[in-house]
């Protein structure tokens, strides 16, 4: 039988902690699970569109976690008034203990390409010292199109930002996660289109660019556990943004069928995503990854 133990933990947590108080009463007890395990305490961030929607909200719960920066890549020059909004209310924020919220930043940028993101993310690592969260957001939905006459061109625009653009984005972030020897998580926004099809939704694009997504995780989490870089995916279901929007208010039918989909019986919020990423970007989830994480009301359950 191996005797491969695991690691200790960095600071006794949970029932270590508490048989290490029982040998020794004057260790007093203190919860660390929000404190410690949860919390993001001077780490840097990467957010790929992160201007608006889900990534925005990613965004801002990391520095809400404690986070000292959180970089966000997006396509306009300039961010948006959401954006500006998240940055003023977080600088403002009093984190507790005397400290005040991080640094959201904005670095324009498109994720279809190579080059420029990982020079992006370099000069984030050279002025930093660090990155330790990737969240790869950026992504796109087209109109409803036919999958016998799917044009060419079209087909690889999506996969070229939802696929291309989410490996890209990883690669920035991991390579300078590798280069400071400190252990990174990389979240992928996936999507349940990636493992179901979305009935009555002629989105063969999109669908398959998430599922790439699915199994780009999983390959990219074998190759860098040893590194201690994690990978995991966040699959939502359909959440209200301006990608949802974009059918939701010209076809008002569709938000009582969509809601109608899942056993909460409504589609979600952004921050309904803020717990799920916080626990992925930190230390509650060190033994998590290749995983896929559903965040769809249920909608994959029925
Ligand atoms: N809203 C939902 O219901 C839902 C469900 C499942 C998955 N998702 C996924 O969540 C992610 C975020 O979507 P959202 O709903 O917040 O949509 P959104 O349209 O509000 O945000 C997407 C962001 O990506 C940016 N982007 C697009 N192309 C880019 C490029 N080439 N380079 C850099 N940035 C680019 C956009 O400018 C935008 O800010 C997407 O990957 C989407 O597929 C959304």
């Amino acid at each position: 039988m191996s005797t491969l133990k695991p690691p200790e933990p960095p600071y006794p947590i949970g029932v270590v902690a508490a048989l290490a108080h029982a040998k020794d009463p004057s260790i007093a007890p203190k919860p660390t699970l929000l404190t410690r395990e949860f919390s993001l305490d001077d780490r840097v961030g990467i957010v790929s569109g992160g201007n608006r929607g889900l990534g925005l909200e990613a965004a801002m719960a990391l520095l809400e976690a404690g986070a000292r920066a959180v970089y966000c890549f997006d396509l306009p020059q300039e961010p948006g008034d959401e954006w500006k909004a998240v940055k003023d209310y977080i600088a403002k924020m009093d984190l507790g203990n005397g400290k005040q919220g991080g640094r959201l930043e904005y670095v324009s940028a498109d994720v279809t390409d190579q080059k420029g993101m990982w020079e992006k993310a370099e000069k984030i690592g050279d002025k930093e010292g660090r990155v330790d969260v990737c969240v790869a957001a950026a992504g796109i939905l087209k109109n409803h199109t036919d999958c016998l006459e799917y044009p060419a061109e079209q087909f690889k625009q999506v996969l070229d930002i939802n696929t291309h653009g989410v490996l890209f984005t990883a690669q920035a972030a991991g390579r300078q996660m590798s280069r400071f020897g400190l252990p990174g998580s990389i979240v992928m926004i996936a999507s349940m289109s990636g493992s179901i099809t979305n009935r009555d939704h002629a989105w063969v694009s999109y669908n398959t660019s998430k599922s790439a997504v699915l199994q780009m995780a999983r390959s990219m989490a074998c190759e860098l556990g040893v590194k201690g870089i994690r990978v995991n995916t966040i699959s939502p279901g359909h959440i209200y943004t301006s990608m949802t929007a974009a059918y939701l208010d010209t076809q008002p039918e569709l938000l009582a069928k969509w809601s109608s989909m899942n056993p909460l019986g409504r589609i979600g919020r952004p921050d309904e995503m803020r717990g799920v990423v916080t626990w992925l970007a930190s230390d509650a989830s060190t033994f998590c990854t290749g995983s896929d994480i559903l965040v769809s009301g249920g909608h994959h359950a029925w």
